[in-house]
């Protein structure tokens, strides 16, 4: 009796021994770290960023982000006619090349942006003189030089970029309604040039995936209707697109139940969909003083989470390209300069610390 007491009590100190021994051993050797969530491991679709490649080389902190949360990449304007051709026949890859081989060094989804857009240009774009004949030659062969420079490179390209004006018409020299920004492409090259621009892009990169790029779908109305009419004509007439990019310049005050109707509405063109210049800026109003409250933040975060549920909601999963912003962090945004006003339209504060607006979208992306 006396021996089998004993016993338990040295089976039982030797149990709690070994399991203490084992848990600690466990806590020494293997720390248990609970895993930080992140956007490209959280989407089952690619979560891109636009870059610029000064940052991405010298600065840590905006790479080690990009490293961490993404899964693709856009040159914020790298690829652009007047970087890439400063003067007719003069090439100047070196910024889109380093930021290929930065993509191909991480195993990043590269999309190039872009071939064909009327802003960006050059002053002997701007002054060229010819024949329509001298125009075509030009326009092809910018868009053949650089998608073969870039071929095997690039997964995918914005071939026209913006080609529409506000009231759905094509952006002409003529136009004064809207954004009235004219375009010289197709002043000289007919109305036929955004389907010519496809097949010359795709004779040099027939790997490549081809998009059209705009913005203001959300808005509904006539722009996104003749959008998805020459989609659709360009998918009967078997011009190699591939895609459609929604640009998503949005602001706060954006109509919800629009963004929704778009994605829809693009989707049941059968192309891919890509989300491809996100940013939400909380300051339509222009307010030189205002400050980024904590409401403005969470209105900020609700419509971040929106859009992505919206995007998985209508958009077929074999067709999702994937969501990606205009940069990362509002210290590299586009539009406190553009529009010359404070504002805070990432996902990334001025210090690249996560804001309610990252988590929001982790949130959205997940399932
Ligand atoms: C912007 C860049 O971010 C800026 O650095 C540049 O000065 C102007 O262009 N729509 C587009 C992008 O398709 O190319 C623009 O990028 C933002 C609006």
């Amino acid at each position: 009796m006396i021996m089998t007491c004993f016993r338990s009590v040295v089976q039982v100190v030797l149990f709690s021994v070994l399991t203490a021994l084992a848990t600690g051993c466990k806590k020494t050797t293997k720390p248990q770290l609970a895993a930080v969530a992140t956007l490209k491991g959280t989407a089952s679709f690619p979560m891109g960023t636009s870059v610029v490649a000064s940052p991405l080389s010298e600065r840590p902190i905006y790479q080690q982000t990009v490293l961490t949360e993404y899964s693709s990449i856009t040159a914020d304007y790298e690829m652009k006619l007047d970087i890439v051709e400063p003067q007719q026949g003069v090439y100047n890859y070196a910024p889109g090349d380093f930021i290929v081989g930065f993509a191909a060094q991480h195993h990043l989804r590269m999309h190039g942006h872009n071939l064909i857009w009327h802003q960006a240009l050059p002053s002997w774009v701007l002054n060229f003189q010819g024949d329509t004949t001298a125009w075509e030659n030009l326009f092809k062969t910018h868009i053949q030089s650089v998608a073969n420079h870039f071929k095997g490179e690039v997964a995918s390209w914005d071939v026209v970029n913006e080609a529409l004006f506000d009231d759905g018409t094509l952006r002409n020299l003529d136009h004064k309604q809207g954004d009235g920004t004219a375009s010289i492409w197709r002043q000289h090259l007919g109305a036929d040039y955004i389907a010519r621009a496809f097949t010359y892009t795709h004779q040099a990169d027939p790997n490549a995936l081809l998009f059209y790029n705009d913005y203001g779908q959300e808005w509904g109305g006539p722009k996104l209707d003749s959008m998805v009419v020459m989609l659709n004509n360009f998918k009967r007439r078997g011009i190699p697109i591939s895609g459609v990019g929604m640009q998503m310049h949005i602001d706060i005050n954006v109509d919800t139940a629009g963004i929704s109707n778009a994605l829809k509405r693009l989707a049941a063109t059968g192309l891919l969909v890509h989300i491809s210049e996100l940013d939400i800026s909380v300051n339509p109003g222009n307010i030189g003083n205002l400050v980024f409250t904590y409401a403005l933040q969470q209105q900020q975060a609700t419509l971040y989470q929106f859009i992505a549920q919206s995007y998985k909601a209508n958009v077929p999963s074999a067709q999702r390209y994937g969501i990606t912003t205009w940069e990362f962090s509002d210290a590299d945004s586009w539009i406190p300069n553009f529009f010359n006003r404070p504002d805070w339209p990432l996902p990334f504060d001025n210090q690249y610390n996560k804001k309610a607006a990252y988590f929001s979208l982790l949130k959205g992306v997940g399932n």
